[in-house]
């Protein structure tokens, strides 16, 4: 008994207490369109559904026990009218109901009285049948997404069957009688099915991953965070959101914080990213040691004014090509704290804090100190949606350099941070060509997201969308 306490214990203490930095909503219009795609799906699969065979008794007082098989089921005409699904919030959870399906089979039927067997063909309507379901939805311990089957009521308005060939004739009459059963046989197969598809979800559910590695360095961990919310008019999920390093898992010196997203009913779906997850990759990288680059005169242009050799350095650092003339030069760049971004209304601000060491290259490769000095700067930018992509751009409002130490002797930074400002311009307009470009929004196997817009918010973005259907013919 204890053990379990203190699991369950630990469970919340795990659990609650941390804000999911990813939310999604799906809202009643989004419910509705996967509802309609859902229906024109199990139309479709209907008309190509096989029965198993149904066998039973019946016993007819004065002749004895009729034993009877139903073979080769098949549905020859469906009648499914539009169900209905909605959000029920005494169940956290969806009611679904279907009403007035009729369904028309064909098939063969095989009975066995004493030593006589007969079979023939038989057509059956099954008419007015009504079915609604409740749904709740959860959460596992290892974050899944659950749902459980609370609710299920089947009526079948009435069934009809015409037996045709072998002695049909002597038992039509008593079809009529046996009506009653054979309708509440089927009623009473409808709920057992359709919970045996929520429990087949729900181990789908079970199954999926809520961790993804997302190049060699970064896992992303999306598990749920707390039970989906339910209200009459939308299901909210709140997913942790967090990146880490593979190689590290360091848990980050900041916590996500809580954010609302805006309603959106107009759209099917919101997401809202929680600056958190973009600072957790950050810090994933930095813990791993990752942002750090070592440039060499060879990534620099051959037509740039400037080069990475000492005797270049006069107009930045006087003395320089004095002490060391004609020497190659590499410089370490590295971030000295996590880059962080900050989510604004409208735009995002990021600070860097770095750092520069730069040594030059003897002729026998040993590498000489020169100086170190600290970057501090400052960028903001903006993203948008357009043409279903993705774009932004960067500008860096501010950069200072300092000197740390040096082994070259003092020198003034102002000069050499005009130089670092006109390299910072050259690669942000670099960047801004890719960022301008832009890149696809992510798309499910056959669903696209249509009519989608972003919006940036205090700690957050929030993007809401349409999605619609690649195929007519549903996902397959
Ligand atoms: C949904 O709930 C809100 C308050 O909880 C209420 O104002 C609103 O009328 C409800 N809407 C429907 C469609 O029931
Ligand atoms: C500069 O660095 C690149 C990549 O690290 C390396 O391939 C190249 O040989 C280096 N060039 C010089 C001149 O050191
Ligand atoms: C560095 O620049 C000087 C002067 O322009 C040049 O003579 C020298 O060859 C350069 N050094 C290297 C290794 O390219
Ligand atoms: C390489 O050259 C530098 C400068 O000439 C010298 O100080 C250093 O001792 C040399 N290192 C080796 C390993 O030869
Ligand atoms: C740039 O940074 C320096 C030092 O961090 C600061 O004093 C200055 O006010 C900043 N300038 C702008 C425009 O933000």
């Amino acid at each position: 008994m204890l053990p379990s306490v203190i699991v369950v214990l630990m469970l919340i203490s795990f659990t609650c207490g941390e804000n999911p930095a990813i939310q999604v909503i799906l809202t009643d219009k989004g419910l509705q369109y996967g509802k309609h795609v859902g229906a024109g799906w199990i139309q479709d699969k209907l008309e190509s559904i096989t029965f198993p065979d149904i066998s039973g008794e019946i016993d007819i007082s004065i002749f004895g026990t009729v034993y009877y098989t139903l073979t080769g089921m098949t549905i020859t005409k469906c009648d499914f009218p539009e169900p209905s699904v909605e959000f029920y919030q005494d169940s956290t959870g969806f009611k679904t109901s279907i009403s007035g399906l009729s369904v028309a089979l064909t098939g063969g039927w095989r009975t066995q009285f004493g030593i006589i067997h007969d079979g023939g063909s038989f057509d059956m309507a099954i008419f007015n049948v009504d079915v609604t379901s409740v749904v709740e939805l959860g959460m596992d311990p290892d974050g899944h997404l659950s749902v459980t089957s609370v609710r299920c009521e089947a009526v079948v308005g009435d069934v009809d069957i015409q037996f045709h060939g072998g002695a049909s004739w002597i038992f039509e009459p008593f079809v009529d009688h046996y009506k009653g059963r054979i309708r509440g046989e089927i009623e009473g197969k409808i709920c057992p099915n359709v919970e045996e598809s929520i429990i087949n979800l729900e181990s789908h559910l079970q199954a999926m991953k809520v961790s993804f590695d997302v190049d060699q360095y970064l896992t992303l961990d999306l598990p749920l965070t707390g039970s989906p919310v339910v209200d009459n008019s939308s299901l909210n999920l709140g997913l942790k959101g967090e990146f880490y390093s593979i190689k590290t898992h360091a848990e980050p010196p900041f916590e996500a914080q809580p954010f609302t997203m805006p309603e959106q009913p107009d759209y099917m779906l919101s997401v809202g990213l929680s600056e958190f997850t973009l600072n957790s990759a950050s810090y994933a990288y930095y813990s791993a040691g990752l942002f750090q680059a070592l440039i060499n005169d060879s990534m620099v242009p051959p037509s740039s004014p400037v080069h990475l050799n000492t005797s270049a350095m006069g107009p930045f650092i006087p003395q320089l090509p004095k002490m060391f003339p004609g020497l190659l030069m590499d410089l370490q760049v590295y971030a000295r704290e996590v880059p962080l971004f900050s989510f604004q209304p409208g735009a995002v601000a990021l600070g860097f804090q770095g750092a520069i060491k730069a040594f030059a290259i003897q002729p026998n490769g040993t590498q000489t100190p020169l100086f170190k000095l600290n970057v501090d700067s400052k960028f903001s930018g903006k993203v948008w949606i357009a043409d279903e992509r993705l774009k932004g751009s960067m500008a860096m409002n501010n950069l200072t350099l300092t000197l740390v130490s040096s082994e070259v002797g003092t020198f003034k930074t102002d000069a050499i941070e005009g130089l670092a400002r006109m390299g910072a311009t050259l690669a942000m307009a670099r960047l801004n060509e890719k960022l301008g470009k832009g890149v696809v929004l992510p798309r499910m196997k056959d669903v696209q997201l249509v009519n989608t817009v972003l919006e940036m918010d205090e700690g957050f973005i929030a993007i809401s969308s349409d999605a619609q259907l690649i195929t007519d013919r549903g996902f397959n």
